[in-house]
């Protein structure tokens, strides 16, 4: 019995503070002509004090929950792509359980950088292919603008905060999730990382002084790689799902770079117009950046019902990805659910268990 896995929820959390152009020239020698003609974005979202990427994440999971009808308690895996996670450990994904409340999910990070979403996607699909599981929330959150070296004006002005999240439901109703191509390339590690805070360089005073507890990045060869894999990776997923390009709807690449995206359609021979392109707003929100322009997409009615869609991306690792999907929408249900009312309980019960921990139970 052939088992599918359909994207049937979705939902995006961004900080309300808005970082424009104009702001960034206060603290960095950049100007609005050079960050509109290099990379196209105009401005970003910068998380407030008490937000951090799990309460993005969460808010984003909440709505994408709402979506598609389902109960925090529903969910049995929880994977949140990110590359600004909360601690190295615990996982950012478990903090986003306990909030939710989604009581029998196991729960994991992944790190694959912008990619990481792709990768999240692929992974809850085959749970869900192989019957393991059937409703999984993939999330990718972000609030970069706290690793970010705020005086490089090469990394400050591209990136920003927000958290994107798709609910996968089985079904043995063909669609949903297609194909997926996973690729990588250690070897230009160098070219784009966050050097220290794990086991290799620990936090010391050198690591604060030397800046290296901040995105570093070769952007002329990251612009490279992107502009090489994008188109690349495009075709082998469209292929692996036997289709043609002239059979894809719609194209949700990585929102990096304006110039990257147009160099992808470019090298696939399809009018941008198939491309959806939100960055102008947004910047590089890493993760997030794919379900962040999925939702919009749904919004402004290009993503409708057996659409296909591809979602392309690259980023640190090296690594890059795509996948092609079939959409759905959600699963028709007899009643709606308000996954936000278990939000009270999800607190009770988180209050409970510590407290009863506390007591040695
Ligand atoms: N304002 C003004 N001038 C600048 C700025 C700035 N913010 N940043 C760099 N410059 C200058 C440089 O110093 C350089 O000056 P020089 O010629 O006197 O040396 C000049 O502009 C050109 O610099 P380039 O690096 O060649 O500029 P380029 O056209 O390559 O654009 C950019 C730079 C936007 C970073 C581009 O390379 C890029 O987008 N790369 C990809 C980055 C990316 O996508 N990273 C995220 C990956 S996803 C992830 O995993 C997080």
């Amino acid at each position: 019995m052939n088992r599918y896995a359909h994207i049937t929820g979705w939902g995006m959390s961004v900080p309300e503070k808005i970082m424009s152009n104009a702001d960034l020239m206060k603290i960095v020698d950049t100007s609005e002509e050079w960050i509109i003609s290099r990379t196209g974005i105009r401005e970003r979202r910068i998380a407030s004090p008490d937000q951090t990427t799990a309460s993005l994440a969460t808010q984003a999971a909440l709505n994408a929950l709402e979506v598609a009808s389902l109960k925090p308690s529903d969910v049995d895996l929880i994977i949140v792509a990110t590359s600004s996670p909360e601690h190295i450990f615990p996982a950012t994904a478990c903090i986003v359980q306990d909030r939710l409340g989604a009581v029998k999910a196991g729960a994991f990070d992944l790190l694959a950088a912008c990619t990481g979403f792709i990768f999240a996607l692929n992974m809850a699909s085959q749970a869900i292919y192989s019957g393991s599981i059937d409703n999984a929330l993939v999330i990718g959150a972000e609030t970069l603008s706290r690793i970010v070296n705020w005086q490089d004006r090469e990394t400050c002005i591209l990136f920003g905060d927000g958290a994107g999240a798709f609910v996968l439901q089985a079904s043995q109703e063909p669609g949903g999730q297609l194909s997926s191509v996973m690729r990588s390339d250690g070897s230009g590690s160098d070219h784009l990382s966050l050097p220290a805070g794990g086991s290799r360089y620990p936090a010391n005073a050198e690591t604060i002084k030397n800046g290296s507890h901040y995105i570093q990045m070769n952007g002329r060869e990251v612009f490279r790689f992107a502009t090489r894999v994008m188109a690349q990776a495009t075709k082998e997923a469209i292929q692996a799902a036997d289709l043609k390009i002239e059979d894809i709807d719609l194209v949700i690449p990585h929102q990096a770079n304006r110039r990257i995206i147009e160099s992808a359609a470019r090298g696939l021979g399809i009018p941008i117009e198939k491309c959806v392109i939100n960055l102008d707003r947004y910047g590089n929100t890493s993760t997030a950046s794919i379900p962040i322009a999925v939702c919009e997409a749904v919004e402004a009615g290009l993503l409708k019902p057996d659409d296909r869609v591809v979602f392309v991306g690259f980023g640190a690792g090296l690594t890059w990805g795509a996948a092609v999907a079939q959409w759905s929408g959600p699963f028709p249900t007899r009643w709606k659910i308000k996954p936000h009312r278990y939000q009270l309980w999800a607190k009770i019960r988180s209050f409970l268990l510590r407290l009863l921990r506390q007591m040695g139970w």
